[in-house]
Order: C-alpha cells, then sequence, then structure tokens
C-alpha cells in the first residue's frame, strides 16, 4: 500500500469498481490502470478468464504491464520473470535452476466480467453488481461509449450524472431547454445502499445529427426516466416513453485516484437496432465534454460530503441523499 491509498475509507476498496472496458483486454497484451491509486495490471490467459494483479514486478519493480503474455504467464518487460495469474513468479531465466523465493510474487485481487466491463475490488467485495436483465435480451442491444477521462473524483462525476438542473445550461438543444428550468418533482427511496428515484418531464427534440431517443410513435410527448444509484458510483437508468420503446443507461465511474476518475457510459435500446453504434458514441463525446468542463471547474475536487458546505435547495435533493448515504456507508472521503 502507498502513502495517498491510506487515504481512502477501508470500505471503498471492497466495492467491486471498473477499471476498463471487456475489449480493452486483448488475450496478448496486458493492460496497466489505477484503482483507488494502486497500479494495477489487467490481463487474461488463453481459457478467456481475466486477471488483476499488482502492477509492480517484486524484482525492480518494473510496471508488468509494459510486458507480453507467454504460455498464461505475464513476462515483466525489464528482465522476464515469469508470473502465473495466482501473482506468483513462476521462472527467473537469470538462474532457472535456484528455488524461486517465496517473496517472489505480487498481489493479485478480487475480478469479475459483467456488462462488458472488467470489474476489480481490492479487498473482498461487500456488495453484488446491479441486476440489468436488459443485457442478456435478444431484443437489446448495447453500445459502449466513452470512456470519459476527467481531472474530477468519481463522487463529482457520478453526481454529475444525477444533477438534474444543468441541463437546459449545459446541454440546451441536446438535454434541455433553458426557457424550461425548472427541475420536475423528484422522491428519492433509499433501499440499503441504493437511491431509486424517477422524473417526468417533457421529451426534448431529437436533434438531426444525434436521432438518438425513441421520438417518432411516442405516446406522450414526455420522458420518464428511473435511476438506481448504487453507492458509490454506479447509475442504472431507464427511460421510457409510455410505450414499448425503452433505452437503459449504465453509467460507473472508476475512482483512479482522490482527483481523478473515468466514466463508462454503456447505452442500451429496443429500438433503432441498425443504427450505427457511432451516433450513440458521438452524442454522448458532446454530453460528456460539456460535462467536464464544469465538473473539472468544481473546488474541491472531492464532492464535500458534510452536507454544511455548498448550498442545497429542494431541487437538489438526490445530491443531498447522495451525500447522506456514502457518510452513512463509511464510503465517503
Ligand atoms: S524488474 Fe521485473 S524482472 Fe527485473
Ligand atoms: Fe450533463
Amino acid at each position: 500500500m502507498n502513502d495517498a491509498q491510506q487515504n481512502f475509507p477501508e470500505k471503498l476498496k471492497a466495492c467491486w469498481h471498473p477499471v476498463s472496458y471487456s475489449i480493452e483486454i486483448k488475450k496478448e497484451k496486458p493492460l496497466g490502470t489505477f484503482l483507488l491509486d494502486e497500479a494495477l495490471v489487467i490481463w487474461r490467459t488463453s481459457d478467456g478468464s481475466v486477471h488483476a494483479m499488482r502492477d509492480i514486478c517484486i524484482h525492480r519493480g518494473t510496471a508488468l504491464s509494459l510486458g507480453w503474455i507467454k504460455d498464461d504467464c505475464l513476462v515483466c518487460p525489464y528482465h522476464a520473470w515469469e508470473y502465473n495469474n495466482k501473482g506468483a513468479c513462476v521462472f527467473i531465466p537469470q538462474a532457472p535452476d535456484i528455488d524461486i523465493p517465496k517473496k517472489a510474487k505480487t498481489p493479485t485481487y478480487y475480478c469479475v466480467e459483467k456488462y462488458g466491463l472488467v470489474w476489480v475490488a481490492l479487498e473482498k467485495p461487500l456488495y453484488q453488481l446491479p441486476e440489468i436483465p436488459e443485457y442478456n435480451d435478444k431484443e437489446w442491444k448495447f453500445v459502449n461509449t466513452g470512456p470519459f477521462d476527467w481531472k474530477s473524483a468519481s463522487s463529482r462525476q457520478l453526481e454529475n450524472f444525477t444533477d438534474l438542473g444543468h441541463f437546459p445550461w449545459v446541454h440546451p438543444g441536446l438535454l434541455g431547454d433553458p426557457k424550461r428550468p425548472e427541475v420536475p418533482e423528484c422522491k428519492v427511496m433509499v433501499k440499503d445502499r441504493v437511491l431509486h428515484y424517477e422524473i417526468v418531464r417533457p421529451e426534448a427534440t431529437n436533434t438531426e445529427d444525434f436521432p438518438v431517443f425513441a421520438n417518432d410513435d411516442i405516446v406522450k410527448p414526455e420522458r420518464r426516466s428511473v435511476y438506481e444509484l448504487h453507492l458509490p458510483y454506479t447509475i442504472v437508468l431507464r427511460l421510457g416513453w409510455g410505450g414499448a420503446k425503452g433505452m437503459l443507461y449504465l453509467f460507473v465511474s472508476q475512482p483512479i485516484s482522490q482527483n481523478e476518475s473515468r466514466g463508462y457510459c454503456i447505452i442500451g435500446r429496443n429500438y433503432n437496432l441498425d443504427e450505427a453504434d457511432t451516433v450513440l458514441q458521438n452524442f454522448e463525446q458532446v454530453i460528456f465534454d460539456q460535462d467536464k468542463r464544469i465538473v473539472e471547474s468544481q473546488r474541491p475536487r472531492q464532492v464535500p460530503f458534510d452536507l454544511t458546505e455548498e448550498l442545497h435547495l429542494k431541487f437538489d435533493t438526490v445530491a443531498m441523499h447522495y451525500r447522506r448515504a456514502m457518510k452513512r456507508h463509511n464510503l465517503d472521503y
């Protein structure tokens, strides 16, 4: 553990966090990333399973993610020591006949793949990942957008995704209209570590560039957004227009360090299945870039979880519930 890591609450290390899209982890090449300031290497063995280990070679501290994969082992790029998926060094080319010292290993972490993401927990995970039955439904198609790298804590990135008052100002014409600045009524129900809330608002018109919403044969010209906010940094949002057409957003933020995050936004729909993925990907790039310049300007870079800091009005009810719940579950820092 390094010094910076001690600033994170223990419970945060026992949560699943995303560390990459599944498609980013190829069989031939490891990937280096950071989670809660811990250097991680993510890689696959030939059976397709994915592994997460500390990205530091015990010999001279080199990043294993700069190395390569050979015979289901991760090979350090400096002196080619070979590590298996349990993190044990199993071959030292400079001394092939010695008994390998017990110390020759690197820590491994809990690692699973779900919803097209690789998830890692640094300690034994306390919570399940959210249930998203649509993901395995043949009528639905999912598209990866981003990822979105921001110089802000995951708490700021997450709260921005739940913020209902900014749409007309930050995303005019795309998600909101400055002529309608009011935030619809929204009640938050908290069940354990999940916040449930929903809003209904008039549908924003589809633009010619981004025909992404199901606005054609809608039953009512309004959109219902049903949110599940899973502490600490996951949102499942379902959009509906009163008919059979539905859209689903899985947004989840990787806490890279105290001031850096990476957002993954996976979008599913049961309509427009033939539309090119780039339409949604380009749309979200525009939206997230509009948010990024605002959120990266926020100080402090982490959400202040004490409600006496900043100023909350009634329409900020989601943020107030989020901040209280994060504190209650000892997930705040
Ligand atoms: S630093 Fe990794 S093998 Fe020497
Ligand atoms: Fe936004």
